[in-house]
């Protein structure tokens, strides 16, 4: 696997990559080898390309937009970015890759950080891939039903429908900032002869009652039969970066054990850049909700792997940042 960073390229003009806290950013990677676990701005867009990218490069290697640039022999700033526009969408075509926008940043709901690609959907993509480190439990998802909670950007869903899922439900915040931008990335990387197997619903975690989803604008939540319709029905819930949040634990958890089906297995992911011990948390939540915890263990950007441990003392914040815990739970 190539490090997480690496998979995710900026497509915003070069000019904004200038500012000075892009450069503040870049020097902290180079000088102290602070892992990026964050990628994106609001309103602007990326490229996942997989590990095993082999449109430019033949070797294992992932895709950089310099070589790009390079190998395109890309002259003025217009022209570059044509170029660069022309090439995602050779990649697109080619299924190689997937093109994400970030969610536009709205006052009251940018502590729900769901306007960033987060490097836990970055390696749940790898793994859905078959590209992570082989150490990491393999979730097929091709011909399966798929429910992702807290998506984002729905960089994992896309590739699970890409890879053949029987059916995805993604879902997030019912916010129509969020919602909206979800069936964007859907419309920009799905084939049309696809796109039926997608939908795209406001869910808010816990809320499980008909009568509460009623309570979120019309359109943009899941229909309210829904909750009860698609009781047990999902063979893989994925939830990337989502256990941050202390007072949602059982909310989460609730969910998942909820839509999850008998038989089903859940794709939990976190970094450790807001502690270990939310993480712990959140998975001794899961088993007193009735959830089942089949293997844990933490993964680093590079695809490094060693065993899960609830606590290593003090941890150095920049080295607890390249962390992330993989977790697989059923039923
Ligand atoms: C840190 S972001 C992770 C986004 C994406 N999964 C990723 O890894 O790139 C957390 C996500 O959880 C969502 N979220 C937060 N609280 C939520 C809640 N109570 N119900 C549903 N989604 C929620 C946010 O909107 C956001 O998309």
């Amino acid at each position: 696997m190539q490090p997480l960073p690496s998979l995710i390229h900026d497509l915003h003009p070069p000019t904004s990559t200038f500012s000075s806290d892009t450069i503040f950013e870049q020097s902290l990677t180079s000088i102290f080898g602070d892992a990026r676990n964050q990628h994106g701005e609001p309103g602007e867009f990326v490229l996942y390309t997989p590990s095993d990218s082999t449109y430019l490069h033949n070797t294992n290697s992932g895709v950089a937009i310099e070589d790009i640039k390079n190998e395109l022999g890309v002259g003025g700033e217009d022209a570059e970015l044509e170029e660069l526009e022309e090439y995602v969408q050779e990649v697109l075509k080619g299924g190689r890759g997937v093109k994400l926008r970030l969610a536009d940043a709205v006052r009251g709901e940018t502590g729900l950080f769901a306007s960033f690609v987060w490097n836990a959907a970055i390696l749940a993509a790898e793994m859905l891939n078959g590209t992570a480190p082989p150490t990491l439990p393999r979730i097929d998802v091709q011909g399966k039903t798929i429910l992702e909670l807290g998506a984002g950007t729905a960089l994992p869903s896309l590739v699970s429908t890409l890879l053949g899922a029987k059916a995805a439900t993604v879902t997030d915040y019912p916010s129509e900032a969020l919602i909206g931008n979800i069936r964007q990335n859907v419309e920009m990387n799905i084939p049309e002869t696809l796109r039926g197997k997608v939908e795209v619903w406001g869910h808010c975690w816990g809320i499980l009652e008909e009568q509460g989803q009623a309570e979120v604008e019309e359109g943009i939540r899941a229909p309210t039969e829904w909750v009860t319709v698609k009781k047990g029905a999902y063979d893989v819930v994925l939830a990337a970066d989502c256990m941050w949040m202390g007072d949602q634990h059982t909310n989460l958890a609730k969910s998942i054990h909820h839509f999850l089906s008998p038989a089903g297995k859940v794709l939990a992911i976190a970094g450790f850049h807001t502690g270990r011990q939310k993480v712990a948390d959140f998975f001794r939540v899961c088993k007193e909700e009735g959830l089942v915890l089949e293997s844990i263990v933490e993964v680093d950007v590079e695809g490094g792997t060693r065993e899960w441990e609830e606590s290593r003392g003090w941890e150095d914040p920049v080295e607890r940042k390249r962390w992330l815990t993989v977790g697989v739970l059923g039923k």
